[in-house]
């Protein structure tokens, strides 16, 4: 059940809550859109002094005036303060969501086309990347690329159709967030597309016959475990810094592409702290070290995200032009990809350069990536642009993976043409 309806200027939601407009101590996320610069200051205060979580903008220090924010905030928050500038309730029911996702979890097999069709927890991923090599020895391989800052093992599936010498290959990582669950869903989704329509499919025939595929399904299982057993809306790894008592780097922050300028933090208690130096973090150094190692061959990387449904490229550490952005936005690129999810699922995907499409955030992957040499970069933020958020609904993973597919098959190609 969803309240949505707009309230003006000083709402105490206390009294919210006692006119029965929406359902009793029940968790909600606001969409709030402030109009002057006080508005900024109350969102940024409200947001770093109350117990909530930011959902959009990443931090608090991006808001502006005539930005859309949304602010997760947990019933016994609500309860306690007042906001005083418009907005509306865009989920009034976020913890039934929270349930509704964790549910049935374990029940389907792992043949089954439901298995992806539902959220799973970090140890059946790690059972499903078992089983998913087990049952395919021929085509999977899997490969320990590092560990965790918990020291839980990062394994990247290598999925390789041995057809001739040594292929070029494609990047995918997902996860590096931990509360976009969308994402490792994602690159679950990939995977077993990949093993059943090769030969049937022809875009997915024509990728695996071009390239090898590197997946890494969870790039911070930490972060990963910890939404599903403590806070789900965690957004960085768990790692502990020595003089702080706050957890936590944010790892597409870490890396070495004008780490830690404006659009990341050093307070370690930021959502997007930056780490204490560039590739700190284990997780962002064990993907760093095999890339290095691998960058003459892979010719092709993707990063996927949540959400905002966003087809990005480099440079998000500057405003400046990549040196190919013509080529990354053109026609057969990004541009292309966006308007066959439009046409084929009447889904709207923005596109551009990370820096200008949304903010800038240096240290991402993608544009160390890209300065490492491997010019087709591209991070995707997949669905929603808000309704749900990081909350999507099991029921909607077909489609926002079918969404991200079709840009990925469609970039694969062009690149593949160009090799
Ligand atoms: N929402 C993502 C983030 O803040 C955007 C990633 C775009 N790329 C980047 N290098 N920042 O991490
Ligand atoms: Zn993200």
């Amino acid at each position: 059940m969803k309240t949505l309806f707009v309230l003006c200027f000083v709402v105490y939601f206390n009294k919210l809550l006692r006119t029965g407009e929406c359902s009793e101590n029940s968790d909600q996320v606001l969409s709030i859109t402030p109009k002057t610069q006080e508005h900024v200051d109350i969102l940024k205060n409200v947001s770093t002094q109350y117990e909530t979580s930011l959902w959009q903008p990443d931090s608090p220090q991006y808001i502006q005036e005539e930005m859309e924010v949304h602010l997760y905030v947990p019933a016994r928050t609500l309860n306690t303060f007042s906001v005083h500038v418009c907005f509306r309730v865009l989920l009034a029911n976020a913890k039934e969501l929270i349930e509704m996702q964790t549910k049935n979890e374990t029940t389907d097999p792992r043949s089954s086309a439901s298995y992806y069709e539902k959220y799973h927890s970090l140890n059946d991923i790690y059972f499903w990347i078992n089983q998913t090599q087990q049952d395919n020895p021929n085509i999977v391989k899997v490969i320990l690329i590092g560990s965790s800052s918990e020291k839980r093992p990062l394994y990247v599936l290598k999925l390789s159709r041995n057809k001739g010498p040594e292929k070029k290959a494609m990047w995918i990582d997902c996860g590096i967030h931990a509360r976009e669950w969308i994402s490792p869903a994602f690159c679950l989704w990939f995977v077993r597309h990949s093993l059943s329509f090769y030969g049937q499919n022809q875009d997915i025939t024509h990728i695996l016959d071009n390239l090898d595929v590197y997946i890494l399904p969870v790039m911070n299982p930490d972060g990963y475990e910890y939404t599903w057993t403590t806070n789900r809306m965690w957004r960085k790894n768990r790692s502990v810094s020595k003089s702080d008592n706050c957890i936590g780097a944010d790892l597409n922050r870490n890396f070495d592409a004008n780490w830690c300028t404006e659009g990341a933090s050093d307070d370690p208690c930021s959502e997007i702290y930056c780490g204490a130096f560039p590739e700190s973090e284990p997780e962002s150094q064990s993907v760093a070290h095999f890339l290095r190692s691998h960058k003459d061959s892979v010719k092709l990387y993707f990063s996927i995200h949540s959400y905002s449904q966003m087809l990005l490229f480099p440079y998000s550490c500057t405003l400046d032009e990549a040196e190919n952005h013509n080529e990354l936005v053109s026609l057969d690129m990004a541009q292309e990809a966006a308007q066959k999810i439009r046409r084929y699922y009447r889904n709207i995907y923005k596109y551009g350069a990370g820096g200008k499409t949304i903010y800038l955030a240096p240290g991402g992957s993608d544009d160390w990536v890209y300065n490492l040499g491997i010019k087709y970069s591209f991070t995707f933020e997949l669905q929603d642009r808000g309704r749900y958020g990081f909350l999507l609904p099991p029921s909607h993973i077909t489609q926002a993976c079918n969404e991200a597919l079709t840009a990925l098959k469609t970039i694969a190609r062009k690149v593949i043409e160009k090799m």
